[in-house]
């Protein structure tokens, strides 16, 4: 039923060092190996709290969410393959290293996905951003493709999809469909999002098993409206206008 979806579970968070720790709402478990949530820190949670708490103003909302999408951005980057990269260090020695390889991109589903393009801007240098506009068609309610620009060589890169908020999942699959048709590869694409919900994450594993997902949480389900509970309300909205 859906209350039972939506229930919600908690559990202590906090330095170990503290014999008192609160209790907060946990991320929902899921059974994926491409699922991947960021480790639930005091830090995350306390963030997590600040954007979804609806008197949070838009100044703060920005600068809290931004401090997500930066720490998804950074474990987004972990998935990408690097390779052997010995160095000298200016005290001459050694050092065994990595370095990145290959090429990547980011993938923003407007308007909301533009929020997360400065995370990895911030992260990767000049990295090459394309864009894709899903809405909702008037006539059969179905998610249709209205507009997109894509790296030309897209099919070469690793590319990095950028929606904050993870709900039925479906502009997020015409996006990876629209990706895929390009030539990309579905083991290249990480898909980035600050909250999912449990159908989304079950309707990507079915569907495109060998995407990785990489979210800051998965929350209780979604509502009669397809908002996700608990949630933060429309995330376009609160970063960009309210
Ligand atoms: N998009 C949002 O902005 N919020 C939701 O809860 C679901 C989709």
């Amino acid at each position: 039923s859906p209350t039972e979806n939506h229930k919600t579970y908690t559990k202590c968070v906090g330095p170990d060092y503290r014999p008192e720790k609160p209790i907060a709402t946990v991320s929902t478990e899921v059974p994926y190996d491409n699922v991947h949530t960021l480790k639930q820190t005091p830090q995350l949670i306390a963030l997590l709290t600040m954007i979804r708490d609806k008197n949070t103003q838009r100044a703060d909302f920005i600068f809290y969410s931004n401090r997500i999408i930066r720490l998804l951005v950074e474990e987004g980057l972990n998935h990408l393959p690097v390779v052997e990269h010995a160095i000298t260090t200016p005290v001459g020695r050694t050092y065994a290293g990595v370095m990145f390889q290959g090429k990547i991109c980011g993938v923003s589903i407007m308007r909301a996905g533009e929020a997360m393009e400065q995370g990895l801007r911030d992260c990767c240098r000049s990295v090459r951003i394309g864009k894709i506009l899903i809405q909702r068609d008037e006539e059969t309610s179905q998610p249709k493709l209205f507009y997109d620009k894509l790296p030309e060589d897209i099919a070469d890169r690793w590319v990095l999809l950028l929606d904050p908020m993870f709900a039925t999942g479906g502009s997020a699959t015409m996006a990876v469909d629209v990706l895929i048709s390009r030539g990309v590869p579905e083991n290249r694409i990480l898909f980035l999002n600050l909250i999912a919900s449990p159908e989304g994450i079950h309707t990507f594993a079915k569907r495109f098993p060998k995407l990785r997902v990489v979210t800051a949480f998965i929350d209780a389900g979604l509502d009669e409206k397809n908002y996700i509970v608990p949630g933060l309300g429309d995330f376009g909205d609160r970063f960009y206008t309210m």
